[in-house]
């Protein structure tokens, strides 16, 4: 069991990068000693990036398959948010703004270019996750999380989260993730995360100054409405505003420069 474990991340990277067996072998291993009895060779497996992420969607849920029944899992969906948002945080778990042990490892060996083209794959796919049963949850707290996500609290200088994550809150291009589909907890995990400094974004991280200024009676009661809001039929996130956002965030503002140099090449 435990030596199971422990073989599982080495077949996930094995799934992302076929090329490392090869030249594992080239280096490592001795040429089959008679050249008249070659080894069977294994029934080929398509190398398509689809092919690859598998070992991705294992964890983060597969549009190919049923959505999972359980909830209460922990694992974020990824499909369907801005490819701005997804690169970053790639880049973020292997600079260590973000810990998770197995997303640092994973994405330590990528380069740019690898990491920007899963983040282009992901984007474009949708996801349907089930949500929360809300009847199963307090009323004002629901109330409560409704009223954080759609009007903000000036006396605590919290803006409403539709204004930066979208009207439907499926996201903002390029680089502000949408919020609905996301296990609860997750999305309390998150707000630790900020408060407690492991998940950072570039200056100014508007989101940690927004989960500082939330007790953990507020967070508690976004993450119970937002779980429990079913997707909205259009899942795409909405275009770039014109106005500025209603805090500066770092991370929106170097997607931004991201893609405009990308543009340019
Ligand atoms: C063993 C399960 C697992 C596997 C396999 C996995 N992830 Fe993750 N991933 C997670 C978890 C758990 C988190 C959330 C970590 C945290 O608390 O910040 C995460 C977070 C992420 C995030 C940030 C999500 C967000 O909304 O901010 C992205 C992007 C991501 N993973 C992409 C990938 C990609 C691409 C692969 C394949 C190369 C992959 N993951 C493989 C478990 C996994
Ligand atoms: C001023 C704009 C702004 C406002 C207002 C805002 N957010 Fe965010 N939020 C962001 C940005 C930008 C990110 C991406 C941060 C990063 O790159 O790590 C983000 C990320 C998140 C994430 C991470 C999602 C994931 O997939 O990991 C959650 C959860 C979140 N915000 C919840 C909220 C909630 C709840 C509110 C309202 C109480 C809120 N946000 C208000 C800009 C904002």
């Amino acid at each position: 069991m435990r030596a199971a474990f422990q073989c599982a991340p080495i077949v996930l990277l094995y799934c992302l990068s076929p090329s490392l067996l090869p030249a594992a072998t080239a280096a490592g291993q001795p040429a089959p000693a008679s050249a008249h009895a070659p080894a069977p060779v294994p029934a080929p497996v398509p190398d398509t990036l689809a092919q690859r992420l598998v070992a991705c969607t294992s964890c983060h849920g597969d549009p190919g398959k049923l959505p999972p029944r359980d909830e209460h899992r922990y694992f974020p969906r990824i499909a369907g948010k801005p490819a701005g948002y997804l690169y970053h945080q790639l880049l973020n778990f292997r600079e260590g703004r973000r810990q998770y042990p197995m997303m640092t490892w994973m994405v330590t060996p990528l380069s740019d270019d690898y990491l920007r083209e899963i983040a282009d794959y992901f984007a474009a796919q949708h996801l349907v996750a089930a949500p929360l049963d809300r009847t199963a949850l307090p009323t004002a707290e629901l109330a409560r999380g409704r009223q954080l996500v759609t009007q903000g609290d000036t006396a605590l200088k919290v803006p409403a989260c539709i204004a930066c994550h979208g009207q439907r809150l499926t996201g903002t291009l390029p680089a502000i993730p949408g919020l609905l589909g996301l296990p609860r907890d997750y999305i309390n995990a998150q707000f630790g995360a900020w408060r407690n400094g492991s998940r950072r974004a570039h200056a100014p991280d508007c989101m940690g100054t927004i989960a500082a200024r939330l007790s953990l009676a507020d967070v508690a009661a976004v993450s119970a409405w937002l779980a429990s809001e079913p997707q909205p039929a259009d899942p795409t996130p909405q275009a770039a505003g014109t106005q500025p956002l209603t805090l500066a965030c770092g991370s929106a503002q170097q997607a931004a420069s991201t893609q405009a140099r990308e543009q340019a090449r």
